[in-house]
């Protein structure tokens, strides 16, 4: 195969928000993901004939019973709890309750964890409160704190467990709070965290945030997904429920099956795209719930419309404005940078046709007091132009092989393209390298059309891997509670993102095997090229590279990222089995021969002359 590049003929520029991350509470992304909380349940929120992930505790001979309670809670977002009944209890033979976990908690060495609950007796004196974190399989306490006694109105009290040097990290552990006294306590809202990426009080994982850091992300679309729409119109994603002290916020049913506690709101999402240094791409509900209910454009929109409004002022308004005050209040007076607002998510599912008239509400309202914000649509309209459309497409690799030339001839005169969510889908929990494969050889298309695709988001981003933990297969990052891995995919989409020009060179390959994939971009502030090549066949392809209008210096950078089968791939117990390699490339300049290797996805990285 020959591949001849124009070094001084730019075809395209590149979009500078090209790779960004999309997410939605899906597969316990942020609850028993990313959102470092480690009490499942803890607003006692998710129904069940018993009160789920919270079991009795009875040590000795002790006794007690535990029951949700529905009429007593610390707030009105929060008003019920968790009724413990201690009948018989000593110092030394304590009874109340345990929690689980997401699949365990993860404990480790010489670490601080913070606690704290919301918590009232009746007026018998119970004693102080006993707090640990006690290994499952040994039954031992990893770590031991004690809360003073409890009154009977409802207050909140922290506390602190720090594990000691002789700790094993694992995942098999559980909290356990309990009394020495007979009498009944209420408890709600129980929380304990790990230490947080930047230390960020209700912050985020940190091997989560580096994992996506390394995806070197320029945006984050928020808040999904079927998780903006939810299943009906009253359990949408109303971001107003989201925000403010966490014992306000009433949790809501996700899509996906399973509470979403909201610990991380709306603006957790926007403090998790600042420390990421990344734009939000805010996604407002726009009148569609999954169950085929929509709300008429016209008045009875009016509210959702002026709910939108609201939550672009609360993230991108200054503090004199009624929202960008509340989000000072909230704790961030700094406005967030806001270019994109994506006007619903998927409506061409709504069979009603009412989109069009919806969107067009919205685009109206939104563009007179923000001319300047970018308004997507989901699906094409006819009521007004849209700025940017939202593809998504969810494909097997040969599908993907097949399309890669889908945007060559998009009108470059119509409304821009966000690929919102994309995924080659072969491979559980995790894409593997098939998938990675098909992974690089779309992103190839769209690098080269990049001038239209303004930006990219594979989907869905995470999941738990644990049974039950997943609720969509192929997900780009894997974890329980106390690792995190990378598949093949995540490997490819950050080989590709942190290795992109600012323009496109013109190109042209031929004699080449179909299946061979190829994107050319240069950068010329800083004289770099980059070529990308992916090979999806069992045999080395050899391609002659023949620089015309330029050279490159003799030596380069290669980065690679190869599998011995399609099926080959990383997983929790295995998880760097395919990662990039870096190495130093001789020979090259204006023309030479690359022989890239079977099932093969890689970058050279070339200094121009
Ligand atoms: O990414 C999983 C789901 O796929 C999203 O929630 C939805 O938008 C799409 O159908």
């Amino acid at each position: 195969a020959t591949l001849t590049i124009q070094t001084q003929k730019p075809v395209a520029k590149v979009s500078p928000m090209l790779y960004g991350l999309m997410t939605e509470e899906i597969n316990y992304s942020y609850d028993g993901g990313l959102y470092a909380e480690m009490v499942r349940n803890r607003a006692m929120t998710e129904d069940g004939r018993e009160p789920r992930h919270w079991f009795l505790v009875e040590n000795g001979n002790s006794q007690a019973s535990i029951s949700i309670d529905r009429l007593t809670g610390p707030s009105e977002a929060l008003s019920r709890s968790l009724e413990v009944n201690v009948q018989k209890a000593d110092p030394n033979n304590q009874a109340g309750v345990l929690n689980d976990g997401y699949w365990g908690m993860a404990v480790r060495p010489d670490t601080v964890y913070k606690g704290s609950f919301y918590a009232k007796a009746a007026a018998t004196d119970m004693g102080p409160v006993t707090v640990s974190l006690v290994n499952n399989n040994t039954g031992k306490a990893v770590a031991t704190a004690t809360v003073p006694e409890l009154t009977g109105s409802w207050q909140k009290h922290e506390f602190t467990l720090k594990t000691g040097s002789d700790v094993e990290a694992s995942a098999a552990n559980h909290l356990v709070i309990t009394v020495g006294h007979a009498g009944t306590m209420w408890l709600e809202l129980v929380s304990l965290f790990p230490p947080t990426y930047k230390d960020t009080p209700n912050g985020n994982r940190s091997d989560l945030m580096e994992k996506m850091a390394g995806m070197h992300p320029t945006f984050l679309r928020l808040p999904g997904g079927n998780f903006l729409e939810g299943d009906h119109v009253y359990e949408r994603y109303d971001w107003k429920t989201t925000i403010g002290p966490q014992v306000d916020r009433p949790t809501h049913p996700s899509p996906w099956g399973y509470q979403s506690s909201d610990g991380l709101g709306l603006l957790e999402f926007l403090e998790w795209c600042e420390d990421l240094k990344i734009q939000p791409v805010l996604a407002v509900y726009a009148g569609y719930s999954m169950r085929q209910e929509h709300v008429e454009p016209g008045p009875a929109l009016e509210p959702y419309v002026q709910d939108a409004l609201d939550e672009i002022e609360y993230v991108s308004g200054s503090t004199s404005t009624k929202w960008g005050a509340v989000r000072a209040k909230d704790g961030h007076p700094n406005p967030f940078p806001l270019t994109y607002v994506e006007i619903g998510n998927e409506d061409w599912f709504d069979r009603s046709g009412s989109y069009d008239g919806r969107y067009a509400q919205f685009y109206q309202a939104i563009k007179q007091k923000y001319p300047q914000l970018q308004l997507i649509a989901t699906t094409p309209v006819k009521s007004v132009r849209p700025d940017v459309i939202d593809d998504h497409y969810y494909r097997r690799a040969t599908e993907f092989y097949n399309d890669v030339h889908h945007y060559d001839k998009t009108d470059r005169n119509g409304p821009k393209i966000f690929v919102g969510e994309w995924a080659t889908r072969e491979g559980s929990p995790t894409p593997n390298f098939g998938s990675a494969l098909g992974d690089a050889a779309w992103m190839t298309g769209m690098e080269r059309n990049s001038d239209v695709i303004v930006m990219a988001s594979y989907a869905p981003l995470l999941t738990n891997v644990n049974p039950g933990g997943m609720q969509w297969e192929t997900d780009l990052i894997g974890y329980d509670a106390l690792n995190s891995y990378g598949s093949p995919s995540y490997y490819a989409q950050a080989m590709f993102a942190g290795h992109i020009g600012t323009e496109v060179l013109a190109s042209d390959l031929t004699g080449a095997n179909p299946r061979l994939f190829y994107s050319v971009t240069a950068d010329p502030s800083k004289g770099i090229l980059y070529l990308k090549m992916v090979n999806a066949t069992s045999t080395a392809q050899p391609v002659d590279v023949k620089l015309d209008g330029g050279s490159v210096a003799s030596s380069g950078t290669l980065i690679s990222l190869s599998a011995h089968s399609t099926q080959e791939t990383n997983s929790i117990s295995d998880p760097k089995r395919i990662v990039p390699v870096e190495s130093q490339i001789n020979g090259l300049g204006a023309n030479f021969t690359h022989n890239i290797p079977a099932y093969s996805i890689e970058v050279l990285e070339l200094k121009t002359k």
